[in-house]
């Protein structure tokens, strides 16, 4: 059988494709030697795990009471709950320890899983104060700077990219029934602003 020889048109669509590959064999080279060469981290990590000793032996405990069945912290555990990294940003740790001893009356509000049995995570509550104050400890030092994906709140500042998105997606009447939470500048770091970033208007 005789060999078909390509014809132009796909010569020049193969020629294309492999110069979209060389070029992005040769952006990853240059992107990771620079990486490796800055003195300051390209992306800067805005999801801080800096633990205190006690911090740690309660990383140990959640491990042991199975809480990452439920939950993800230190970027470890499932997704089937809510995540747990960045919460130091968002709770306090008297809050987060309240909430373990009494869920239903810290939330205000029924809850899920925590709280009274039948309900699957009813055995947190019971837990000895020792340990609830150690978890306590360790997930309130699990925190994300504004603007990062865990954290709570946007970027400070003004941010095109939000801008264009809220301008894309977001019906005009929104602001009309939500606040900004941009609006609110929180100086602190610690807010009490719920981690869905609507809030309906008082
Ligand atoms: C069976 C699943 C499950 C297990 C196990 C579980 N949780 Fe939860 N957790 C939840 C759910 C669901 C919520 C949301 C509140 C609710 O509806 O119960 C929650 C909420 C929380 C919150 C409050 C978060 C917030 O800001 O609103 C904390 C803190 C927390 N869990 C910590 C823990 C710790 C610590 C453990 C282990 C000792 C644990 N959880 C075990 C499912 C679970």
């Amino acid at each position: 059988m005789a060999k078909q020889s390509l014809k132009q048109g796909e010569k020049v669509l193969f020629g294309i494709a492999i110069i979209f590959l060389v070029a992005a064999v040769i952006g990853y080279a240059i992107l990771e030697s620079v990486r490796h060469h800055a003195e300051k981290p390209l992306f800067a990590s805005k999801t801080h795990f800096d633990m205190s000793d006690e911090g740690l032996r309660g990383s140990e405990i959640f491990r042991g009471e199975r809480c990452t069945s439920c939950h993800r912290a230190l970027r470890n555990g499932t997704n089937m709950g809510l995540s747990l990294d960045g919460i130091g940003s968002k709770r306090s740790k008297e809050w987060l320890e309240q909430f373990l001893h009494d869920p239903e009356n810290t939330y205000g509000a029924a809850t899920l899983d925590h709280g009274y049995a039948p309900k699957e995570a009813a055995y947190v509550a019971n837990l000895s104060d020792e340990k609830i104050r150690l978890i306590a400890a360790f997930i309130s030092e699990l925190k994300a700077e504004r603007g990062s994906s865990s954290a709570p709140e946007p970027p400070k500042g003004p941010s095109p990219f939000i801008d264009s998105m809220v301008g894309a997606f977001a019906p005009d009447s929104w602001h009309d029934r939500f606040q900004d939470i941009r609006e609110k500048d929180a100086n602190t770091g610690v807010s009490d602003v719920p981690s869905n970033d609507m809030r309906k208007k008082p």
